[in-house]
């Protein structure tokens, strides 16, 4: 034996190097993408890396068209030279659709099943993560309030989007919403009008200010950072949608990290635990709904 590099061992290596290269290649596009994803997480820090293929591709290439980029790397090199250009592809890799008391089913769960089970004797810690422009948060202020659970509640809300975040703190939603919204409050076993926890002001509307002393805005990436504080129940719903299995992995740990025992983790219509290593770890709360409770 002559060591690692024995005859037998350098006609192995030649014959995988050889089999490697009658590996199809990527596509220029495919390549194109891997080096932008790279090159954003390597300037900012912002890793879309693992997200879905798809997702990614299809937001990037309407992105090249509207920067009026000829290719995925004309973009890049926008992005990495032009100011505003980088602000512009977040906006674009990140989805922030959403509505108050969205899947209002959920709400009306938790308002009815999920609340009444939380100690009445201890300051609760929300978390809504992936929060977008703050729908979702106010929402559950809002259950909070009339279920008598606000004054000794905090809902810490964090998106990765940080202009999201500065939009959601303001508390201003556009006035043409709120009949939807309204519509679903009710069906989430609001019994007030919605209108009670708003100013109307031309085409805008400007949310209670009261909430705002049980409400901590921060930018927090899920595929990045590190759990931050225990929680009773955690809301990161259409969120893990968009990444691949490997984030996702990371994220269901980093919310069962976050979870006290017994915590509420509330995912989002399309997402799964059952795929998850942690799925041992939780009990149905209602399987439709997405709801999951921590028991070991
Ligand atoms: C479709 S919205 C969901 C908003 C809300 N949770 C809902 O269900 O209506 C997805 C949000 O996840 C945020 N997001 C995407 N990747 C993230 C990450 N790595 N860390 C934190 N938030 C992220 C996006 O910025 C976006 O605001």
């Amino acid at each position: 034996m002559t060591g690692v590099f024995s005859g037998q061992m350098v006609e192995n290596i030649v014959e995988s190097d050889a089999w490697t290269m009658k590996d199809p290649p990527k596509s220029l596009e495919e390549l194109e993408i891997n080096l932008l994803l790279q090159g954003v997480y390597d300037h900012c820090g912002y890793d879309f890396r693992n997200y879905a293929p798809a997702s990614v591709r299809r937001r990037l290439l309407k992105c090249v068209q509207e920067e009026g980029a000829a290719t995925v790397t004309g973009l890049l090199d926008r992005a990495l030279h032009q100011p505003g250009c980088l602000e512009r592809l977040i906006d674009a890799l990140t989805c922030t659709v959403t509505e108050m008391f969205r899947d209002p089913e959920v709400f009306l769960f938790f308002r009815t099943d999920i609340l009444p089970r939380l100690p009445s004797d201890s300051f609760l810690n929300f978390w809504c993560a992936g929060c977008a422009g703050g729908e979702e948060v106010y929402s559950l202020a809002i259950l909070l309030k009339e279920e008598g659970r606000l004054e000794r509640s905090r809902i810490y809300a964090t998106d990765l989007n940080q202009r999201e975040i500065l939009k959601a703190r303001e508390g201003v939603f556009p006035i043409g919403k709120m009949k939807e919204y309204s519509h679903n409050y009710f069906q989430a076993g609001g019994t007030r009008s919605l209108s009670d926890y708003f100013v109307a002001k031309h085409d805008l509307v400007l949310f209670d200010r009261g909430f705002t002393d049980h409400l901590v805005w921060a930018q927090h990436n899920l595929a990045t950072d590190s759990s931050f504080k225990e929680f009773h129940v955690i809301f990161c719903r259409n969120v893990m949608i968009y990444f691949n299995r490997t984030l996702s992995n990371r994220v269901h740990r980093l919310l069962y990290d976050s979870l006290i025992q017994d915590g509420h983790l509330v995912l989002g219509r399309r997402e799964a635990i059952h795929s998850s290593p942690y799925a041992a770890h939780y009990d149905q709360g209602h399987e439709r709904l997405k709801v999951f409770r921590k028991v070991r």
